[in-house]
């Protein structure tokens, strides 16, 4: 998938993950978070742990979307589930640091948008941390709102529920 914005793109696609990503998954996973979580590299039964919830999750029919670079490698991933009503959560999201500011990340959350519309869901959300102000912006790119935001004394840190109404024109 191109973006027309940025020709960088053109080397990169998105679709459905599969569960020979799980591996691929893990690694993008725990190098988008290291800054957050990370202490020192990780160790093998950490990323063997991280694998294998892919793998199960993928097994299971959850979505999971990626974006490829041109080796067909899973640089990306975004997941999503628990449909309630007309909505719809928005998952894990991740971009490996090496492939950053390239729109992938907004190329994940389109997907997940494009796969909502097609079940005739009509609201999507998004929790995170003020922490993450990456996904922050990205999701603001988007067309997400801030819906509410409290403090998370255990985290010393704002959780904001960001949400989509995928009925609103013009978002
Ligand atoms: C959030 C994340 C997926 C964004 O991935 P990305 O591919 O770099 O994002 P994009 O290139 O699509 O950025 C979309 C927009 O947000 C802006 N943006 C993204 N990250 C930014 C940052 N750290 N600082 C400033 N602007 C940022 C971009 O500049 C872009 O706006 P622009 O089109 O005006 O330039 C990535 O930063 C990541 O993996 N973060 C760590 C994991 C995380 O926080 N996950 C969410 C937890 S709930």
């Amino acid at each position: 998938m191109a973006s027309k914005k940025n020709p960088k793109c053109a080397e990169y696609r998105v679709d459905a993950a599969v569960p020979s990503d799980a591996a691929d998954l893990a690694m993008t996973d725990i190098a988008a978070f290291a800054p957050w979580f990370g202490d020192g590299p990780p160790t093998d039964s950490e990323i063997e742990k991280a694998t294998q919830s892919y793998r199960a999750n993928l097994k299971r029919g959850a979505y999971v979307a990626v974006v490829r670079d041109s080796g067909g490698r899973a640089v990306g991933l975004i997941e999503a589930g628990g449909s309630k009503g007309s909505s719809w959560a928005i998952g894990t999201v991740a971009v490996h640091p090496d492939h950053r500011g390239r729109n992938l990340g907004g190329m994940l959350l389109a997907e997940a948008e494009r796969e909502a519309r097609k079940r005739g869901l009509s609201v999507i959300t998004l929790s995170t941390m003020n922490r993450y102000r990456g996904m922050v912006l990205t999701a603001f790119k988007a067309g997400f709102d801030v819906y509410n935001a409290s403090y998370d004394g255990s985290r010393g840190d704002y959780r904001l529920l960001m949400v989509k109404d995928l009925r609103l024109k013009g978002v």
